[in-house]
């Protein structure tokens, strides 16, 4: 079966962190009998720079049609001057909301061979392997009204709205303890519902979900105490589910604990687990064009792509495995050098190719 793979390379060091994945995907075909069609489409920047619009309708159409879809990075100081509606971030949120990809799964991996890049102290990271599942789709991101208005003064104020119904809530607390029952069946679920009313309704509905779940143990933060305790004990934590902008928050902490953002992949996943694939970190415009950007995060992604869209999680094993050996091998790229030794973008791409085709070989 030929699967059909949408590929948007985006903004800043998107094109070179999707060209070294792309070679992995080809090693797939080539050694593993993989069989996937490519369709390449401009978003965010890119978007805005060829068809005026950083979601341009064909490439929504070709996200629409495809099986899975994999992206690269968006954004620049070129675009921020823009209109609010005109910015490549707006491609990436509407994308997420026209294809309903409310639920974003951010695992957060201690890489062994990597123990000393985390700002902790490594007895406190070491064997780190906890998933934050975040609501993308909803939230103080897209509820209404927003905007920016003038009083009566003259003064002005912006104002955003945080709105959850039930059946947002339902969903994404359904995702968490499916994902849970497939790790240690541990979910924490973070809101702040000492002080705000959608919190206590996530809160309810989330114990509600979680009867039909008794195997999973479930417990409850507020968000300033799951921050704390995200850097003081990260261990604890199985899966972690919450809200779009208190994930935000919470997943970029959960990265960086693990030493580099520019390891992490990530997916957003629709009710019928049809995705987009993404790297956590973002375009990186200092070091674009230079060949410097670490690919595996994105590689990563790729492999998130096979297990959770395509069922191909033999392929999957297969790519995580390479990336282990690489890392094995002592290759880094700067962002996890720690000051040593590196390499490039595209020589971390092709290391991670010749390991995959040693173990075609095996
Ligand atoms: C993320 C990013 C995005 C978000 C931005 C680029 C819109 O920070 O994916 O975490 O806030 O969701
Ligand atoms: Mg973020």
């Amino acid at each position: 079966m030929t699967r059909k793979i949408a590929v948007l390379a985006g903004d800043g060091i998107g094109p070179e962190i999707m060209n070294s994945t792309l070679g992995v995907l080809e090693c797939l075909q080539q050694e593993f009998g993989f069989s996937a069609e490519l369709e390449h489409a401009a978003i965010g920047g890119a978007g805005y720079d060829q068809h005026g619009q950083p979601l341009p309708e064909p490439t929504l159409a070709i996200c629409q049609q495809a099986d899975a879809i994999l992206f690269g990075a968006i954004g620049g100081p070129q675009y921020e001057g823009l209109d609010r509606e005109l910015r490549p971030e707006k491609g990436l949120l509407k994308l997420r909301s026209s294809l309903s990809l409310f639920s974003n799964l951010r695992p957060a991996i201690l890489y062994p061979q990597l123990a000393d890049a985390s700002s902790l102290k490594s007895e406190l990271v070491a064997g780190l392997d906890l998933m934050i599942v975040r609501e993308l789709t909803g939230g103080i991101y897209f509820g209404e009204p927003r905007g920016i208005r003038e009083l009566e003064n003259g003064e002005r104020e912006g104002f955003n709205t945080l709105v959850y119904a039930e059946h947002e809530i339902e969903r994404i607390a359904r995702s968490a303890f499916d994902i849970a029952m497939l790790r240690d069946r541990r979910l924490c679920s973070v809101d702040k519902a000492n002080v705000l009313e959608v919190s206590e309704l996530w809160r309810e509905v989330v114990c509600r979900v979680a009867a039909d779940y008794p195997d999973v143990e479930l417990s409850h933060l507020y968000v300033d105490n799951a921050s704390m305790q995200l850097v003081r004990e990260p261990k604890q934590f199985d899966v972690m589910v919450t809200s779009n902008l208190f994930g935000d928050i919470l997943s970029d902490t959960a990265a960086m604990l693990t030493g580099s953002i520019g390891m992490l992949p990530s997916a957003s996943l629709d009710v019928n687990a049809k995705g987009m694939y993404e790297p956590i970190h973002g375009s990186a415009p200092d070091i674009a064009g230079k060949g410097l950007a670490n690919p595996l995060a994105t590689i990563l992604s790729l492999a998130m792509l096979l297990r959770y869209s395509l069922g191909e999680l033999a392929l999957a094993d297969h790519i995580e495995a390479a990336v282990g050996e690489v890392l094995d091998q002592g290759l880094r790229t700067a962002d996890i050098a720690a000051g040593g030794d590196s390499v490039g973008t595209t020589e971390m791409g092709m290391a991670v190719v010749a390991a995959l085709r040693r173990a075609a070989d095996r």
